[in-house]
């Protein structure tokens, strides 16, 4: 694979020998033994949304495994796609660096970036997906529960990018999905086919957020409005005010379930603080993730990958 784009494009032997190299790059910088095989090379970071996790993991990982970032505001260079067209950015980009990362607003121009350049391309979160994301949270899945044992998550809120990239994960790793969300704001039937056709069955749509919980291991939440929604903000607190992962909605599901959330939490919005701080969140391993997973990612395409 050159680039990194969406979960449901990668095939499952792939997803799962980048899972195997997370846990072995976790354990080397956990325990010494760092790799430099990115040495003298340069990813540029292309973001035209907010980030902390994305933003500092990918950097903090580009520099344990010997190579350098640019980090690159929209603003910098005119706007993706607005002083020059973006087949031009990653034609000119991959003549001077090694990889590009993008976060952008529409999925298109990933895939347009990953078209024309000729080094690799990852998407640090579109509109439509957030593939670091779910590979995060499966690496830290697989650390708490055995990732073997037909695992139930449910998502309760916004049928949005990461349940998507999440659902797509699901397929590719044997899990079950169960999303719940409120008319209107469901994981959009096309998606739940596509994951659907890699594995049967294993992602569905539900209203009622306890009847997704009842047998689930995992409770994932997600904000209600996401970046580039803020002027849906209010109207989405009272559409979605019944989707709260809350005491009363953990205490329907088995016990000892998990809870995840992709953060930033708003707190009393889409879950409680009582639930980010409860014994069975996993919410800030699956932050540590981000790094390791993107470590691995990083190595892969980029050690590989010769100009
Ligand atoms: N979860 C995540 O992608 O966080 P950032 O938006 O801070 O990068
Ligand atoms: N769905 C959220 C995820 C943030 C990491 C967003 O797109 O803003």
């Amino acid at each position: 694979m050159k680039d990194f784009l969406s979960i449901n494009d990668c095939p499952t032997e792939f997803l799962k020998e980048l899972l195997r190299l997370s846990t072995r790059l976790k354990r080397l910088y956990k325990y010494g033994g760092n790799e430099s095989p990115l040495a003298g090379k340069t990813l540029a970071m292309l973001f035209e949304k907010p980030s902390l996790r994305t933003r500092i993991s990918f950097q903090v990982a580009m520099t344990d495994l010997g190579g350098s970032v640019i980090y690159v505001k929209p603003e910098d260079i005119g706007g993706i796609g607005k002083r020059e067209p973006v087949k031009d950015i990653a034609r000119v980009l991959s003549r001077y660096v090694d990889g590009i990362m993008a976060r952008t607003f529409e999925h298109s121009t990933v895939t347009e970036l990953a078209k024309y350049s000729t080094v690799p391309v990852i998407n640090a979160l579109t509109d439509w997906s957030h593939p670091c994301q779910a590979m995060a949270d499966i690496l830290t899945i697989d650390e708490h529960l055995d990732l073997h044992k037909n695992l139930k998550i449910a998502f309760i809120g916004d049928g949005n990018n990461v349940a998507r990239s999440l659902g797509f994960a699901c397929a590719k790793f044997g899990m079950k999905l169960t999303v719940a969300s409120p008319s209107g704001y469901e994981l959009d039937k096309e998606s739940i086919e596509l994951a659907n056709k890699i594995s049967s069955d294993c992602v569905k749509q539900v209203s009622d957020p306890a009847a997704a919980v009842i047998d689930a291991n995992v409770i994932y939440t997600d904000t209600w409005t996401s970046m580039g929604q803020e002027n849906e903000k209010q109207k989405r607190i009272e559409i979605f005010k019944d989707y709260q992962v809350n005491e009363s909605l953990v205490s329907k599901a088995p016990e000892g379930v998990k809870i995840m959330h992709c953060l930033p939490a708003y707190r009393d919005l889409e879950i409680t603080d009582e639930i980010v701080e409860s014994k069975g969140s996993i919410i800030f391993d699956q932050a540590e993730n981000r790094l390791h997973f993107q470590r691995a990612l990083l190595k892969k395409l980029m050690s590989q990958y010769e100009i």
